[in-house]
């Protein structure tokens, strides 16, 4: 199978798996599950649960670990986008090509999807304690996955993005590298981090597995912000315009589309000089980060 075939079975894989980890849709509070459900099986490229998955594997974990960590993560992710779409943050009407959760569903089932999601991310994490023989290994991805996601990761992030918006606060562009570090760099470092920590990585390559995911992290969110204004709903399954509507500080606004599509190079380049110390034979990672520095979704 060449790269792109090979994407597709992995991606396919990991859809499946992901429907095994999903709450049933039944009792008093369905409609949240139904909002849960909903937002995550509309598709997704399942980047984060690739990236953990395929660093586990280069590192050679062995253990079914990693499985209900990949769900959790990418129900976290899930839950950042509910949340991020909302009238009070970027406001957006689609995601993963059908309309937002909130839309379909109502805001305050919006809210809560992201808080179900978010809480019962950490109830699938918790399962891989079921399935170890190094019960100190899943402790330290808990304790990774839990502070990527929080105010020192992600949610940090978002906030910082949502005080640059028109310009309110002074921004410079190291204001901007903390935005993408975080609110998108966070949880990639936390996919090839709980990779590394499940397949018992020491911690100098725990720590490389970390700062090529924040290179990654950063290309992705600079790719994705140069999209916001190239593409279009249909390709995307989002809107475009969104960054411009929300007046967001973007790397595009600040340092032009050429200069950002340069740094996506630069950063992605970081990221596979890393890795190159580590794939030997393995070569899938070196390719999928490669294909993101062109990626057109
Ligand atoms: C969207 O993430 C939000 C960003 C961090 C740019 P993805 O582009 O990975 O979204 P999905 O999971 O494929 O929908
Ligand atoms: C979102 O950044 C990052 C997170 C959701 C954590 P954006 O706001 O640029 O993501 P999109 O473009 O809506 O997917
Ligand atoms: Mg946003
Ligand atoms: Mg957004
Ligand atoms: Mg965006």
């Amino acid at each position: 199978m060449n790269f792109k075939e090979l994407t597709a079975d992995k991606t396919a894989q990991i859809e499946t798996m992901l429907r095994k980890y999903l709450p049933v849709e039944e009792g008093y509070q369905k409609t949240v599950l139904a909002a849960m459900n909903y937002s995550i099986l509309a598709g997704g490229k399942r980047l984060r649960p690739l990236l953990m998955q395929e660093t586990y594997r280069m590192l050679r974990g062995t253990e079914q670990t990693v499985e209900p960590f990949m769900a959790a993560l990418e129900m976290i992710h899930t839950y950042s986008l509910v949340h991020d779409d909302l009238p009070a943050m970027d406001n957006d009407e689609y995601r993963r090509g059908r309309k937002t959760t909130h839309i379909v569903y109502g805001e305050a089932m919006g809210v809560l999807a992201g808080d179900a999601l978010l809480n019962y991310a950490f109830e699938t994490a918790l399962q891989a304690y079921d399935k170890t023989s190094d019960p100190a290994r899943v402790t330290k991805a808990m304790k990774l996955l839990a502070g990527r996601a929080g105010i020192y990761g992600m949610i940090g992030g978002q906030t910082a993005d949502i005080e640059a918006e028109h310009q309110k606060t002074d921004v410079n562009e190291e204001h901007l590298l903390y935005i993408h570090e975080h609110k998108t760099g966070a949880l990639i470092q936390a996919a090839m981090g709980i990779g590394a920590v499940l397949a018992g990585a020491d911690d100098q390559t725990v720590q490389d597995m970390e700062q090529c995911a924040l290179s990654i992290g950063v290309a992705f969110q600079i790719q994705d912000d140069i999209l916001d204004v190239t593409s279009t709903t249909e390709v995307l399954g989002k809107p475009v315009g969104s960054d411009a509507k929300n007046e967001k500080l973007t790397y595009v606004t600040m340092k032009g589309m050429e200069q950002a599509a340069e740094d996506v190079r630069n950063y992605s380049k970081q990221a596979m000089d890393i890795l190159e110390k580590y794939a030997g034979e393995d070569r899938y990672l070196l390719q999928l980060v490669q294909s993101l520095i062109t990626r057109q979704h």
